[in-house]
Order: C-alpha cells, then structure tokens, then sequence
C-alpha cells in the first residue's frame, strides 16, 4: 500500500486534528503518499480530495474542530453516491483509507468495502465516547473537562440563589459524559439513557435535601435520557414537587464540542492515527483502531458498530452515595 487518504466525518471532537497529523506524519515516515479529503463523505464524492505533506499538519496539534472539516453524508448512503466516491478514489489511485468518526461512519465504510474493495481502518472520534472496542474515544476528555469548567460555574450562581439547577450534556444514546462530569462535578443526581432514574426518585432526592436544608443542588442530565431532556425533566419534576423550590435548566450544547484538546486527547489521538496507518500497512481492513487498557487494539467495526460499551454502574451508585 503506498497511497492513502484521511478523513473526518460524523460530529467533530477536540483531537481529530492531533490525529490527522498522526496519520500523516506516521505515513510520511513509511514513506506511504496520504492524502486529505474535505468534510467526509461528502468530499469523497466530490473529489474534494488533496496531497498532504509534513507541512500540511504544522502547528494543529492543539487546535480543537477538524481541518479536513466533517460532514453526516446523506448521497454516501446510496449506491450511486459510493459509486463516485470510488471513482474519485481510483482517479488518486488511493488504495486504503482512514476514517476518523464514529459508529455512522464505520457503517458506511463496512459497505463501501463489501462494494468496492477498499479497506478502511476506523479511528474513534466521537466526545460520547459509545465506541465499544476502545476505552476511551478522540474528544471525550476535553468534553468532560469542558462540562465540567462549566457545571462548576453554574454551581457558583446556584449556591448564591438557593437553586435546583439542571444541566443537560451530550450524549444522544450515551451517559459517559454525564456521568463522568456528574461525579467530578459533585452533582446530586446523573440521569443517564443507559438506567432509567424514574422521576420520583429524583423529587425523593431533592424532597430530602430541602428537608436538610441544602441550599442548591445540580442535577446532570444526558440529552438521551428515557425521561426526556433536561427542561422535560425539569417540569415533570415541577409538576410533582409539593416545596417551591427555584428551578433553572441549562443546556450545555455544541460548546462540548469544540476547544483545545486536553493532553490525553492529544496523546490518545496521536497514538490511534499512528496504530491507524500501521494498521493499514499490516493488512488490517474493516476495523477500528482502540486503546484497551493502554494497550493498541483492532475491533472489527461489525462489533464496534453491533455491540453496546456498557457504563459503570458503581459509578452512578457512587453518586448516590455521595450526595447523601
Ligand atoms: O457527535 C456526537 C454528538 O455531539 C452527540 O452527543 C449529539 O447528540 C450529536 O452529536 C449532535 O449532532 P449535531 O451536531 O449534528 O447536531
């Protein structure tokens, strides 16, 4: 294999571009010709597809979003789209890729291998950090971190008004960053789409803090929860509270998406994209690159994309626990 081409594609994450030049520098080093395509899947069709040096990935190790620009590609979804995705591909002469993404676009680069032959080797770039196959994803960090900067301000003006805030985060079908930025954050309750937390439990929890007295309480809610969002949960919560507590919701949004990578992300992505072209060269196709217990791994994407990646409930007990 001596051409292949990188791209990013599906929601960005903090450390896409840590990867990207991963990917390029490890492939100049094998003397591999790489090239960058623009906004995914998209940019595969459309030939938006160039050369990348060394130099093409000077100074981005520490810039969050992603140069090559990302896409959610509804025309790769068809035949017909797939079918000028390769011939561009072809047009280059590119003969493996690597996809920086999450589960929609290992999908997508399963298919277009059973279609076209081309191997693709997956490295996890998502903040849900839903990836079965690795422990953590490019981007999960930096988003936690960026959650919880922001619960930590919100406790502030909480604890000054005597408030019941709740603090919705990302996480479509996952709780990893709530709960993570839940417990580090001192939350009182995580509501998580993984557990269902009923809503009775959660007015228990608060009908108790006020009988102590607690001045203010956060509640960290993932965006997928069963009971809704957090401004849904927030009025079935008022709808049952018999005290006048002074209810705020916050939705955190795209802001987890985007800033400077932490160090872990940066190390994390780095060694992905390097485990990403060695891959490649070793003849690994239809799999994404991980890291399990520090160690590189390659899951084949029909199990990362099949299987769920479980969360630790001990750690919602824990909060529980320690909010008492
Ligand atoms: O990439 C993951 C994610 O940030 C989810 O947590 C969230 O549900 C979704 O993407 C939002 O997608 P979009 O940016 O397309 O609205």
């Amino acid at each position: 294999m001596n051409k292949i081409a990188v791209f990013t594609s599906g929601g960005d994450a903090p450390g896409m571009n840590a990867c990207i030049r991963a990917v390029v520098r490890t492939s100049m080093y094998y003397g591999i010709e790489v090239f960058g395509i623009r906004r995914g899947y998209n940019g595969m069709i459309a030939g938006d597809i160039y050369q990348m040096t060394s130099h093409s990935v000077s100074n981005i190790i520490q810039r969050g979003g992603t140069i090559l620009k990302s896409a959610r590609s509804k025309e790769f979804m068809t035949k017909e789209g797939r079918q000028k995705a390769f011939e561009q591909l072809q047009k280059f002469g590119i003969q493996g890729l690597v996809a920086i993404g999450g589960n929609g676009t290992f999908t997508g680069a399963t298919t277009f291998y059973d279609e076209f032959g081309i191997p693709t080797v997956g490295a996890p770039g998502t903040i849900d950090n839903d990836l079965y196959g690795t422990d953590y994803t490019i981007g999960y960090d930096t988003a936690v971190n960026t959650a919880l900067e922001a619960i930590d301000k919100i406790r502030d003006t909480a604890d000054s008004h005597d408030r019941v805030f709740f603090i919705e985060v990302m996480g479509r079908d996952s709780g990893y960053i709530a709960i993570q930025c839940g417990i580090a954050g001192g939350a009182e309750i995580v509501m998580v789409p993984e557990v269902l937390t009923p809503i009775s439990e959660v007015v228990e929890t608060l009908k108790q803090g006020w009988n102590r007295s607690k001045s203010s309480s956060i509640i960290v809610v993932a965006e997928g929860d069963e009971e809704g969002n957090a401004a849904e949960v927030a009025d079935k919560i008022k709808a049952r509270l018999e005290v006048d507590m002074d209810i705020r919701v916050t939705t955190l949004g795209h802001i987890q998406r985007g800033g400077i990578p932490t160090a872990y992300d940066r190390i994390l992505a780095s060694r992905l994209g390097l485990g990403a072209v060695e891959g490649l060269m070793n003849g690994e196709k239809n799999v994404m690159v991980g890291l399990i217990n520090n160690e590189i791994v390659y899951t084949p994407f029909r199990d990362t994309i099949r299987l769920p990646k479980p969360i630790n409930e001990d750690m919602l007990r824990m909060v529980k626990i320690l909010s008492t």
